[in-house]
């Protein structure tokens, strides 16, 4: 992989094809989340001038708000080097002895979906993150041994949608936990503004602020309406996104006013028309849908949530007044029309 600088961001050439990162490097390039990334820069901050590594830092919420983003940002600033993976990946605590023993001192392990991470190998960072040492195991039956490592003073980075999730005894190994919250719609303006700038899209900022509008608080989402409506604008007007463009491109994309999605609008529209408003368990309403119950609970739900067209109570999932209105049943005798 070649690296070039170009506007203070990476250009990596893989596989011939140009991919500009749409990350911020740095915290000063970071948009939004103000409380969370003050925090954070004196935590940083504290940690340099003592001269010592971070504590275990664990992130949580929904997909898309930067998570991964955080975490390299952090070793960027920490100048230290930083390590990836997932739960998932990780399936024996051998895994992990090769990642740990690389590790130098202040250097960032990121694992991701750390909620997924499964009990052997959970159970083997215990030590490594308390302590700096593992045991391993070598062998079986009489010529077991165990031989123990020291390990240089890393930061465990973890991240995850479901923190309910995380066990107890992993959760009191972590020192600092920071919840990302779904973005202000000026701050997705603003993240809007500063992609076209490296991506080269002429953006008016009525433009920005209509995609940024409409999507759901996540930046992922925001970066890619974008490219879809620059997609729009080259072919379809005249090369530079406006309110006028963004919103018959959006209408193309089936992005509605609120910028909710084809699935959002299915979920409700189960519960309404197949469950009468709810309530209804996760597992049918996955069902009904042909979906993971998994994908629902981390994908769709969370900005369903937040705008309350969705509650969660003990007996299942129930759409909202506003849900009714937003898809145009203004009363329950109304779902007889649709369904
Ligand atoms: N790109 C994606 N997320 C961003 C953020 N929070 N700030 C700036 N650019 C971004």
């Amino acid at each position: 992989m070649k690296r070039e600088e170009d506007i203070g961001q990476e250009r990596f050439e893989d596989e011939g094809l140009l991919f500009l990162s749409l990350r911020p490097k740095n915290l000063s390039d970071y948009i939004g989340q103000k409380e969370m990334i003050g925090n954070l820069a004196i935590s940083l901050e504290a940690a340099k001038v003592r001269g010592e590594p971070l504590d275990h830092i664990v992130f949580y919420g929904p997909p898309g708000l930067g998570k991964t983003t955080l975490a390299h940002i952090i070793a960027y600033e920490m100048g230290v080097k930083i390590t990836t993976t997932s739960g998932p990946s990780l399936e024996r605590a051998g895994d992990l002895v090769g990642i740990l023993t690389n590790l130098q001192e202040g250097d960032i392990l990121f694992i991701d979906e750390i909620h997924r991470l499964p009990r052997v190998v959970e159970e083997f960072l215990y030590p490594a993150m308390e302590d700096f040492r593992i045991d391993f195991v070598i062998d079986k039956g009489p010529y077991a041994k165990t031989i123990n490592f020291n390990l240089k003073h890393f930061t465990l980075i973890g991240a995850t949608t479901r923190a309910g999730l995380i066990t107890a005894p992993l959760r009191e190994r972590f020192g600092i936990f920071y919840h990302l919250d779904f973005y202000e719609d000026e701050d997705l303006a603003e993240i809007i503004k500063r992609s076209s700038k490296i991506l080269d899209i002429e953006i008016d900022d009525k433009g920005a602020f209509e995609i940024g509008r409409r999507s759901r608080g996540t930046p992922r989402i925001a970066n890619r309406l974008l490219k879809r409506v620059r997609d729009y604008a080259q072919i379809q007007a005249e090369g530079v996104i406006t309110e006028e463009v963004a919103i018959s491109a959006l209408k193309t994309l089936k992005i509605d006013e609120l910028g909710l999605s084809q699935t959002d609008r299915r979920l409700l529209e189960v519960i309404i028309i197949h469950y009468d408003g709810g309530p209804v368990g996760i597992n049918a309403l996955a069902a009904t849908m042909h979906e993971e119950s998994e994908t629902i609970v981390e994908m769709v739900e969370p900005y369903l949530l937040k705008i309350g067209f969705l509650k969660r109570t003990s007996r299942g999932r129930v759409a909202s007044k506003h849900a009714y209105f937003h898809l145009g049943f203004a009363q329950e005798s109304d779902i007889q029309k649709k369904s």
